[in-house]
């Protein structure tokens, strides 16, 4: 049987990966702090099929002992844990100079996607085969002044990544790195941002998602009508990112 363990599971993007890697066969780690919510989506999935752990990637060391205690109980069978999905991540809009904010975005955004990531990447360089993915997104490619620590932290994550591609590549390891790049997913996360268009529902953002990552393919924009400005925004020079934005 194929292991996957995602961090963030208890709703939106996190949720959608724990219903997708089901059908497609893994068994699923969940972790996240609402464990009501995962239990929710346990019920749904099927108990055989998704093993829950509260984890609150804030408090990193604990965060990083849940982890690899989760990896050693699926493990336990002699099999190996095929792919981990970070998705766990906060933010709001409007957040210009806010501390409180801008503290607990960098918590959940960097310092705890660091403590999984790093984990991960010891796991998997331990199996010398795997999947590693994180959820960036299109806010992380230039910064955004309306939430600028957030787009900060997605530019971080998507770096990390791009160095944890290359750190396993020149090892010649068989372990694929993914990051994602979504534009406005219908999630609770958005809820409250008031300028949002070509909003996308979570199915088809992993759907999409999924196939880059099976793919081996290490920039997977979501949705399909999502890549073209994506690829303007990567693009486009700063003096003009400054004149249009
Ligand atoms: N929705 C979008 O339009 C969009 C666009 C671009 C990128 N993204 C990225 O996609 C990822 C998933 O977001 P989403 O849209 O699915 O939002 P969401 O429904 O709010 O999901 C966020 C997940 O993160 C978990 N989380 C938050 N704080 C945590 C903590 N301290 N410890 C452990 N888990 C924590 C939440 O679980 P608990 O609250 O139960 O802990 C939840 O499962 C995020 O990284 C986000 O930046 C989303």
């Amino acid at each position: 049987m194929k292991n996957a363990i995602v961090i963030g599971a208890s709703s939106g993007i996190g949720e959608g990966f724990v219903k997708k890697l089901v059908r497609e066969g893994y068994r699923v780690g969940m972790t996240a702090r609402r464990v009501h919510e995962m239990k929710r989506i346990r019920d749904d999935v099927g108990e055989a099929n998704a093993l829950i752990r509260e984890m609150d990637v804030t408090k990193a060391n604990e965060a990083r002992d849940v982890f690899k205690s989760l990896a050693s109980e699926l493990c336990k069978d002699g099999s190996i844990i095929d792919m981990v999905i970070i998705s766990a991540g906060v933010g709001k809009s409007k957040s210009m100079g806010d501390w409180e904010i801008s503290k607990w975005t960098n918590d959940v955004n960097v310092v705890g996607f660091t403590a999984i990531a790093d984990a991960a990447v010891e796991l998997f360089e331990k199996q010398k085969k795997g999947r590693l993915v994180g959820l960036s997104s299109i806010a992380g490619i230039k910064g955004i002044g309306d939430s600028p620590v957030y787009s900060a932290s997605k530019g971080y994550e998507l770096i990390y990544l791009e160095a944890a591609k290359q750190y396993f590549k020149k090892r010649k390891l068989d372990v694929s790195v993914t990051t994602i790049l979504p534009g406005f997913v219908d999630t609770d996360l958005v809820k409250d941002n008031e300028h949002m268009f070509w909003v996308q529902p979570v199915e088809k953002a992993v759907d999409q998602a999924y196939s880059g990552i099976i793919k081996g393919r290490f920039y997977v924009v979501v949705t399909r009508r999502w890549r073209m400005l994506a690829w303007i925004v990567r693009l486009l020079p700063r003096w003009l990112w400054f004149r249009v934005c």
